[in-house]
């Protein structure tokens, strides 16, 4: 079965890559990604500074999932615009994804990673574990404003990776924000489900310790919500964007579901962290 995908005219030698965040921090990781089965590599989101992130403990899961508040921990722009060119030798694409805690951020992010070529950037909007800092998908103005400046200054295909919508309104005003401001050439649907929180009653504590417990959910548990996104993007763009669908992809079946509401390629964040890289000959192997 021939597996591969088309992504703004980047050919993937095959449709599953890891999602920005799962096992695609270090220079290592990203090197076992480029060894493995995955069909891309995709960097973790990257600020400016090197980031810590949140303390821990920032990662549950749980049998539907899993409920994570990392706070983009990575290694800082400026590093993995040394690693990218290093990872072309793996022969598959390299997806940076870039985010910034203010516009200025994402502005000297895009302007050092799109020097060093990757094969796509993703511009992520929807980080939701920034203390303080609300996702900027949310915020359509803002959006608009980031993404007017950004497509001038990226010159190899950009992508922005949303989050959830839940609201068929909210569907179609970001679609037509993202097609008048142009330069947008592919979509990742979906970021986790912002803001879930998990109790445990034995402890009486929340699961995670930043943001009082909120943190992003993923896994299982989220697969209608990224089919929906999916879904409601894809017709309103009728296959004109292609989308890589995310959210809830634990078995072969799972991404078939994923193309069937429109997607052309899938990331895997939850089943990555917790099965390793040995998940992308699973899956692969399953379709
Ligand atoms: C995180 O690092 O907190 C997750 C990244 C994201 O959700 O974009």
């Amino acid at each position: 079965m021939n597996l591969s995908a088309n992504i703004a005219g980047v050919t993937l030698p095959n449709c599953i890559m890891n999602a920005a965040g799962a096992r695609c921090v270090t220079q290592a990781e990203l090197e076992a990604l480029g060894r493995s089965h995955a069909g891309a590599i995709v960097t973790k989101s990257m600020t400016p500074l090197s980031r810590t992130g949140n303390p821990e403990p920032r990662y549950y899961s749980f049998p539907g999932g899993s409920l994570n508040s990392m706070g983009l921990p990575n290694l800082g722009y400026p590093a993995y615009a040394q690693i990218i060119p290093s990872l072309r030798s793996f022969g598959k694409p390299v997806i940076a994804s870039i985010a910034g805690l203010t516009e200025q951020d994402f502005f000297d992010a895009a302007e050092a990673i799109n020097a060093v070529k990757p094969d796509l950037i993703e511009v992520n909007l929807s980080c939701p574990n920034l203390p303080g800092k609300p996702q900027i998908g949310y915020d359509i103005e803002a959006s608009q404003q980031l993404l007017r400046r950004l497509r001038h200054i990226i010159s190899v295909p950009m992508g922005v990776k949303l989050p959830p919508y839940f609201d068929p309104v909210h569907h179609s005003s970001v679609a037509s924000m993202l097609e008048q401001v142009g330069g947008v050439s592919f979509l990742s649907l979906i970021n986790s489900v912002g803001n879930g929180l998990i109790v445990d009653p034995d402890q009486e504590c929340v699961v995670i310790k930043p943001k009082g417990g909120f943190g992003g959910l993923g896994g299982k548990i989220i697969k209608p919500v990224a089919l929906a996104n999916v879904r409601a993007f894809w017709k309103f763009f009728q296959g004109r964007l292609p989308i890589i669908g995310t959210g809830g992809i634990e078995t072969g079946l799972d991404i078939f579901e994923h193309v069937l509401c429109g997607a052309s390629a899938v990331q895997i964040g939850t089943v990555l962290v917790e099965e390793g890289l040995s998940a992308f000959d699973r899956l692969a192997g399953e379709l």
